[in-house]
């Protein structure tokens, strides 16, 4: 009998070259994607669902009045689902606390940045701006903060003389598409647990300075 691979759900905004990447990387490995949500109906990544002939939503935070109303609309859709794992990938909406607390320890994001560098938007540019020689990326799991949970993995590029965003950005991108997988993975085994707000691999806590070395593994 086939081993039950982890339900995932996720969650969108624009291209999803990152849910492409967890879509080619589930073929062969522990996780599953059993719906897609996006919560702009233009988003890219909605195609690459139905292209695998993924469920997808569209819940378009425009149509709410509020933040609160469109958090709870997202987490019952999701609890209706019922995933074990929810994966922001490139999800452009902040999740207030309710949200957060609702599915505690089950939700990933991954950032563009070495977190705690660069929290929020333009990082590319950012790391650019103040001279940074290097620049990479952060997956952790999602906390009332702001790019602020626990820190799983990073891994690193070289910021280049004349650098442009778009450049780095892409060269970030190709390091976000392995390091995902990897995470998401992880969990589906059970290796990966949030406990007590701390990221926990193989019962160890996951601390700054060796996320990037477990990134390695
Ligand atoms: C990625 O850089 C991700 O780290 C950030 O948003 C971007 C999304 O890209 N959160 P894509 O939609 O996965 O191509």
């Amino acid at each position: 009998m086939e081993t039950p691979r982890c339900r995932i759900v996720v969650l969108i905004s624009g291209n999803g070259s990152n849910l492409q990447a967890l879509i080619d990387s589930s073929r062969a490995s522990n996780f599953k994607i059993v719906a897609v949500i996006s919560n702009k109906p233009e988003a890219y990544g909605l195609q690459r669902a139905k292209h695998e002939d993924i469920p997808t939503q569209i819940i378009d935070h425009t149509t709410f009045e509020s933040r609160t109303k469109f958090d709870k609309a997202l987490a019952d859709t999701v609890e209706d689902i019922n995933p074990e794992l929810i994966v922001l990938a490139g999800f452009m909406r902040i999740l207030g606390n309710s949200f957060v607390m609702r599915f505690k320890g089950r939700i990933l994001n991954i950032h563009p940045s070495l977190l705690p560098k660069f929290p929020g938007t333009n990082t590319h540019k950012r790391a650019i701006d103040s001279g940074d020689k290097e620049h990479g990326v952060s997956v952790h799991f999602v906390t009332s903060e702001l790019d602020g949970g626990p820190l799983i993995a990073q891994e690193k590029v070289p910021v280049l003389k004349d650098d442009t965003p778009q450049a780095l950005a892409a060269r970030v991108l190709e390091k976000e598409h392995i390091i995902y997988p990897k995470v998401v993975s992880w969990f589906a085994s059970g290796r990966l647990k949030m406990k007590n707000n701390d990221a926990m691999l193989d019962d160890e806590k996951l601390l700054l300075s060796n996320v990037l070395i477990q990134s390695q593994k």
